[in-house]
């Protein structure tokens, strides 16, 4: 039988997925001359036992779309899995053990995990179980994963969010009013800022410095009295008001995390509440992770892809594919899982935010 290597996407899509499965199939395929199979939906897939051959051929023209094409699942979680009874009630089961025998029975070389903290730790966890041949590619928009500089996915997202600031600039001008845009990045605020920077944002609210409204309000106040009568506010669906929590539109349980939304509007009505400028809101949503990836998610997609190849061609199990000032290395898989990867409020980019006179409300 020939050798076979496994690629799976797990955890919520991003732009530049496609791109990691094309260059694993075609180093894989073209360079050792293994064969590749697809697992569907993340580890939803494994236990499903839903696989498809990859070829040189199926991911043909794959580089520039988004999504993915082995599709995805945030509720996998194979160690909490809703599985759905003969009578039709979901119970919540441990089916690690029959993925595991699934796993066993594909008899793979190795398997390429592309994913964020969740599907990494599910990985990390098949690993502690016996699953050792896995290696991993880090992907999320929201930049968040310790082990590496930049994820796939996170620069389109980005790219999104400046040109819609940069959209917004010109109707709040228009019409004198306060621009507010929410964008994702859950607990850390890599998107948010960075648009921020590119995009020219006046006030910048992120996860890692909890927000007092009177800064932000000042700082309207001082653009106003400059003569400049809009501002552009970013603000990260993580970002907390001193003294409030967590903006979250649905709690997370065993099988789902937390859903976050609502901090543009929370803003809003803090401001709303304390003057009169004209405020709207515009939340991205769904938007920042959808369509084509940029030419950098591409050229990161395709080293990761073919890293991950390498890494299991040298036996170097247990590792992600990693960017290290700029250079493509591999680091424990530990290293994606342990904590997340959080804006310094005392670092360079935070810095320059100030230094550029944004708001950050803390
Ligand atoms: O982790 C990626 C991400 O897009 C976050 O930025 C966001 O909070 C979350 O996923 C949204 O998840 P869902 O696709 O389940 O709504």
């Amino acid at each position: 039988m020939s050798t076979r290597i496994g690629i799976l996407t797990g955890g919520g899509d991003c732009p530049g997925l496609n791109g990691v499965i094309r260059a694993v199939t075609l180093h894989a395929r073209g360079t050792f001359g293994w064969d590749v199979v697809g697992i569907r939906n993340g580890f939803e897939g494994l236990y499903e036992e839903e696989y498809t051959d990859l070829t040189p051929l199926s991911v043909q023209h794959q580089l520039p779309r988004g999504g993915t094409m082995l599709g995805s699942s945030n509720r996998a979680n194979p160690f909490a899995y809703p599985v759905k009874l003969p009578d039709g009630r979901v119970e919540i089961h441990d089916v690690s053990a029959r993925c595991l025998a699934n796993l066993a029975k594909l008899d793979l070389h190795g398997l390429v995990v592309v994913g964020g903290d969740g599907t990494m730790s599910f990985a990390q966890k098949f690993i502690q179980r016996g699953a050792q041949r896995i290696v991993g590619v880090p992907k999320t928009i929201d930049n968040d994963l310790e082990a590496t500089e930049y994820t796939v996915g996170f620069q389109t997202a980005v790219e999104i969010v400046t040109e819609s600031i940069e959209r917004l600039h010109t109707t709040a001008e228009s019409h004198e009013r306060v621009m507010i845009v929410e964008v994702m990045g859950r607990y850390a605020g890599w998107i948010a800022l960075t648009s921020a920077l590119a995009g020219g944002a006046h006030v910048c609210l992120i996860p890692e410095i909890e927000y007092d409204p009177d800064r932000v309000i000042d700082a309207f106040h001082r653009r106003h009295g400059r003569g400049v009568s809009y501002s552009i506010v970013v603000v990260a669906e993580g970002a907390k008001m001193k003294g409030a929590s967590l903006s979250v539109v649905e709690a997370g349980n065993a099988t789902k995390q937390e859903r976050l939304g609502g901090a543009a509007q929370r803003l809003a009505d803090a401001i709303s509440a304390k003057c009169d400028y004209e405020v709207r809101t515009t939340v991205l949503g769904h938007v920042q992770r959808g369509g084509r990836p940029c030419a950098f998610d591409r050229e990161l997609a395709t080293r990761f892809g073919a890293k991950a190849v390498d890494l299991i061609s040298e036996g170097a199990f247990g590792h992600v594919a990693a960017l290290d000032a700029g250079k493509l290395v591999a680091k424990p898989i530990e290293k994606a899982v342990k904590k997340l990867k959080l804006v310094d409020p005392g670092g360079e980019l935070v810095r320059t935010a100030r230094a550029v006179g944004i708001e950050l409300g803390g």
